[in-house]
């Protein structure tokens, strides 16, 4: 999401939409969206949280070919009041913020190129829609989603911006959730993820930690390899009480005078679900 630059490129709205164009996908296109699709959809049954698979149910996305934004949001709108809107690429914090907040969801339009079905450096049309649009079918989901931007707007003018990044790091793209003695997948960067959906889950590497705002905001965060540590929330409906309901300033004072947490830290005070032996981190 970090961009310096405020002006939206050339062709692209004052609040930096752009048509999604979707008759101009190529058959190659939708055909790259149909192979990630099987492949996540054979892994993720008794993996994912439900709720993920009912929200691919409830908006159709089980067709083949890469979704309209238009269908979409329709459906959205229906159930939770959110709508899925393209963009060009990263834009900047305060207007994906804002976005947000407004209950839009920003989705690039591009999908990635067949060398580069494994790994990508900026989340495609695939990470976004697949990975974060069923989730938007949620009630306590979609709150949450839309109280993390205005609390985006309110963490930029406090100084807090890379605080609060933590936490949706932590929870929007790599989290894990409680299933009775099991636990599941709902993070958007693990579930469109063909390698780390197995990995987060059933890897021995990784630390696995019960969610604690404060020590999550602590924590740093790989961007070039899968997580060193996973946090793990009770429900949707807790992880929107225990941010929601909270008044972030004062932990973000707080937070000025600690140090950071490194990414394969277990500390005294988590509920450790597992620990990490960090084998793939050292390979
Ligand atoms: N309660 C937070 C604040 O005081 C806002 C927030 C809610 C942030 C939910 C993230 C998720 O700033
Ligand atoms: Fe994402």
């Amino acid at each position: 999401m970090a961009q310096a630059d405020m002006t939206p490129p050339e062709g692209a709205a004052a609040d930096w939409t752009v048509p999604q164009d979707w008759s101009a996908y190529t058959p190659g296109e939708h055909a790259m969206w149909d192979r990630l699709f099987e492949r996540q959809a054979a892994m993720l049954p008794g993996r994912v949280v439900p709720e993920f698979l009912e929200g691919l149910d409830i908006l159709r996305m089980t067709r083949p070919g890469i979704p309209d934004f238009a269908e979409l949001s329709e459906r959205l709108m229906k159930r939770t009041g959110w709508q899925v809107v393209a963009v060009p690429g990263l834009v900047p914090d305060r207007v994906f913020f804002e976005h947000l907040a407004n209950r839009r969801f920003v989705a690039g339009r591009f999908i990635r190129r067949p060398e580069q079905i494994d790994y990508l450096q900026e989340p495609d049309v695939f990470h976004d829609v697949f990975g974060h649009v069923p989730l938007l079918t949620h009630p306590a989901f979609a709150d949450y989603m839309q109280a993390y931007g205005e609390g985006g707007l309110r963490a930029d003018g406090l100084g807090s911006i890379d605080h609060l990044a933590r936490l949706y790091w932590y929870t929007v793209e790599f989290g894990l959730m409680r299933h009775g003695n099991d636990l599941r997948l709902y993070g958007a960067g693990i579930v469109s993820s063909f390698g780390e959906s197995v990995f987060a889950l059933e890897d021995a590497s990784p630390n696995r930690i019960g969610f604690d705002l404060k020590r999550l905001m602590r924590t740093q965060y790989r961007i070039d390899d899968y997580q060193q540590s996973y946090f793990v929330i009770d429900s949707f409906e807790d992880l929107l009480r225990k941010t929601s309901d909270v008044d972030f300033g004062p932990i973000y004072r707080e937070l000025e005078t600690e140090s950071d947490v490194a990414p394969d830290a277990v500390l005294a005070q988590d509920r450790v679900y597992h620990r990490g032996s960090q084998d793939h981190a050292r390979a």
